[in-house]
């Protein structure tokens, strides 16, 4: 325990993804929390008991609601009265693909103005090592207090898998690395309210670095096997097949699997931090590249393939009517940030398709200039369509209705395994 009090009011500041689930958990962790977003309306929509997340219902924010400890702000004022806050604003990309961290920049000052004697910042948003102690410590040195007496600082990666129903933010263990050791101590007491296992670090680089080995770590491995499929197609062999096989050994191995491209705010992007800040340092991370390279030529590579399957029964892209099934980046999320299933829609509009759309989850989508809406399956003709291709596999589709309904189904994500020896003439998988 550290001499500061015990911790029972917290701040999250950013009400995104991350930071509503981590909230909800310092809730049911027993402390007061205070939700801040500089967005009224998302703070508009959870105080009326409503939720814009896929993994939190309205009842999850009615709950949280009900036990009079949950607070919403677009204001900031409250920090002078918490015991800790954590930030879990966007690290995006800039159009120069460089990291952007005006979100945390702007999130870091705007505490600067409460930060008060005890209290614990927590940078959550992944981000490249070094931000912690370059970008956040100056900004709140500047006040004069000094940081591990007057107050503390660490980074803990949030390990949030949006749609995982068997690991939340309780059961998923949680890395903290402060940037002095008594920094470390004050965020495992906060973070023991939420999650079951705090795992410590010698400091907050190496908690920045252990995200970014995670996420790399996912990266490369998808970008191997993407190019194991370009392989195996060579080969006249079936990637998938492969896999299933390679994965009944027991060590040594671990299953990743193909698909149309990367996408969401995270595999895509996380690395780029780490090879930006080597670029700094005059190194190339060479991995983090070519991984990079290999994912994001798979929606080029999807487009070439439709053109090979039109053109093995006699048609073009230029004119064909295309449906896309799925355009989140992942399944069962209603998530398009980074969607590859953006990029292919935009490529075979360029080449002439008639493209549509269906998607459960994302009703109306921009693609380059155009609003396209989500086509209803259920109710038009799906034999109308040349080609339809699986990009993401919800759970909610009927993959044999659809199959038995279509006149030719392109699988980029191995959806139609269990049927695929009985239509094995119309389907044809990545
Ligand atoms: N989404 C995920 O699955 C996931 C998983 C692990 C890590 N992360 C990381 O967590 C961080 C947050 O991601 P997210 O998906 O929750 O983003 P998000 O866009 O869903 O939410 C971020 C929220 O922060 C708010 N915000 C921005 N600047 C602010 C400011 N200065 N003050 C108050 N609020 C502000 C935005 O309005 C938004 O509501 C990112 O660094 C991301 O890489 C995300």
């Amino acid at each position: 325990m550290s001499n500061e009090g015990k911790i029972e009011k917290v701040a999250v500041l950013g009400m995104g993804y991350v930071g509503v689930p981590l909230a909800i958990e310092f809730l049911k962790g027993g402390l007061q929390v205070w939700g801040i977003d500089k967005d009224p309306e998302k703070i508009s929509i959870l105080n009326s008991g409503g939720s814009y997340l896929d993994d939190i219902s309205d009842t999850d924010v009615r709950n949280a609601l009900a036990t009079n400890r949950f607070y919403l702000t677009d204001e900031y004022g409250v920090l002078s009265r918490v015991d800790a806050v954590c930030i879990c604003v966007p690290t995006p990309l800039t159009k120069l693909q460089e990291p952007d961290l005006s979100y945390v920049i702007e999130a870091v000052d705007n505490i600067v103005p409460y930060l008060h004697k005890g209290m614990l910042v927590v940078l959550e948003s992944t981000t490249y090592p070094g931000t912690t102690e370059e970008v956040v410590l100056p900004r709140l040195s500047r006040t004069g207090m000094v940081v591990g007496q007057d107050f503390h600082l660490a980074f803990s990666p949030e390990r949030y898998d949006p749609g995982n129903k068997k690991f939340g933010i309780r059961n998923t263990p949680k890395v903290v690395g402060g940037v002095t050791s008594q920094c470390t101590t004050r965020a495992i007491e906060l973070y023991k309210y939420a999650v079951d296992t705090v795992v410590p670090v010698s400091n907050a680089r190496t908690a920045e670095m252990v995200k970014l080995l995670e996420n790399t770590f996912r990266a490369v491995n998808i970008a191997l096997v993407n190019e194991m499929t370009m392989i195996c197609e060579r080969l006249n062999i079936d990637i998938w097949e492969v896999i299933e096989s390679a994965k009944t050994k027991p060590f040594g191995f671990m299953p990743f699997y193909p698909g149309p491209g990367l996408g969401g705010h995270c595999i895509p992007v996380d690395p780029v931090y780490l090879s930006w800040k080597m670029k700094t340092l005059n190194y190339e991370a060479r991995f983090i590249e070519l991984a990079r390279s290999i994912n994001s030529s798979m929606p080029r590579y999807i487009v070439e393939k439709v053109g090979d399957i039109l053109n093995s029964v006699g048609k073009t892209i230029r004119g064909s009517n295309i449906l896309i099934l799925g355009v989140t980046y992942k399944r069962d999320v209603s998530d398009i940030r980074e969607s590859p299933a953006i990029d292919v829609i935009s490529m075979l509009t360029n080449k002439g398709a008639e493209v549509s759309y269906s998607d459960p989850h994302i009703h109306r989508l921009k693609v380059n200039d155009s609003i396209l809406d989500s086509f209803p399956i259920q109710e038009r003709g799906l034999g109308n369509f040349d080609l339809i291709i699986i990009v993401t596999d919800h759970s909610s589709f009927d993959i044999e209705w659809i199959v038995k309904e279509g006149a030719l189904i392109f699988d980029t994500r191995n959806a139609t395994k269990d049927i695929y020896e009985k239509y094995r003439n119309k389907i044809i998988k990545l």
